[in-house]
């Protein structure tokens, strides 16, 4: 895993679209693991204005709630569209986000994994993650072995979305279905956003404490090709920053990124 940290949020979000970026233009038909939330906003307003094309690339989001309409404001699907698939070339027949509203939500996650199994597995999966130590809709006690599948979210997690439905954390669903985190692993990169001081000790808790399903965002720690990009309010409970900061200031690979 490596540990970046930018002096803003708006310099951290940049060099996250200069990965992705750089993935498409090196696999023009990449597929990517999206993800949703305030903090991607404005990812996805970045790689709408770069000159690079998305029009071969396959993705799949993380999560989507269950029992809102895709057409629902709230809707990662909506989200989506509004931030992303409608602002660039992307073919919206190859655009992945779990089906909320299925009626054999086990089918949905089963048809879910196997349409990430034909694309080729996930390339570079984008993360944010949650209050409650989530990445996608991974609540406590997500094992690390899971598979997308439906689950139950922590009234913190329903306070931290609330803002979204207009202030009321009793109008966010109560469930949601999520890639698992055994998924998530499987991809073959995964980059990590956070963004602010609300972020800083659940940041260093994944990234620094024991790997629990209890902070299902401490799983990243197995995998072998991980980064982790925040600011510096993000930064703020990191013990070991001043090697990470060696370490993108050393790294061959970060020299274009420095
Ligand atoms: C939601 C999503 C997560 C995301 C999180 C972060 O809960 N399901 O995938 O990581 O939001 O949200 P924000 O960026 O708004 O803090």
């Amino acid at each position: 895993m490596e540990v970046i940290t930018q002096a803003t949020a708006e310099q951290a979000v940049k060099l996250v679209s200069c990965l992705i970026e750089d993935r498409v233009k090196v696999k023009p038909d990449a597929v990517l693991g999206l993800a949703t939330g305030r903090t991607m906003e404005r990812v996805y307003a970045q790689l709408a204005m770069s000159a690079v094309s998305f029009k071969e690339c396959t993705t799949f989001n993380l999560d989507e709630y269950i029992g809102l309409p895709s057409n629902d404001t709230q809707s990662y699907r909506h989200y989506m569209w509004e931030h992303f698939f409608s602002k660039v070339d992307i073919d919206i027949q190859n655009t992945f986000v779990p089906d909320g509203q299925a009626t054999d939500l086990q089918q949905a996650a089963t048809d879910f994994e196997n349409a990430i199994d034909t694309a080729g597995g996930i390339d570079t999966q984008l993360l944010g993650i949650g209050v409650a130590g989530h990445i996608g809709f991974n609540e406590p006690l997500s094992s690390i072995m899971s598979r997308t599948r439906d689950k139950c979210l922590t009234p913190k997690t329903r306070e931290q979305n609330a803002a979204m439905f207009g202030g009321d954390a009793n109008k966010v669903p109560k469930r949601a279905l999520t890639m698992g985190v055994g998924t998530i692993l499987q991809a073959r990169e995964l980059i990590l956003l956070a963004t602010g001081s609300a972020k800083a000790d659940i940041v260093a808790r994944a990234v620094e404490g024991p790997i629990t399903s209890m902070v299902s965002a401490s799983s990243i720690q197995l995998h072998p090709n991980c980064k982790v990009i925040v600011d510096e309010e993000a930064a703020g409970c990191l013990q070991g920053r001043e090697y990470y900061d060696f370490v993108f200031a050393n790294e061959p690979e970060w020299e274009r990124y420095r």
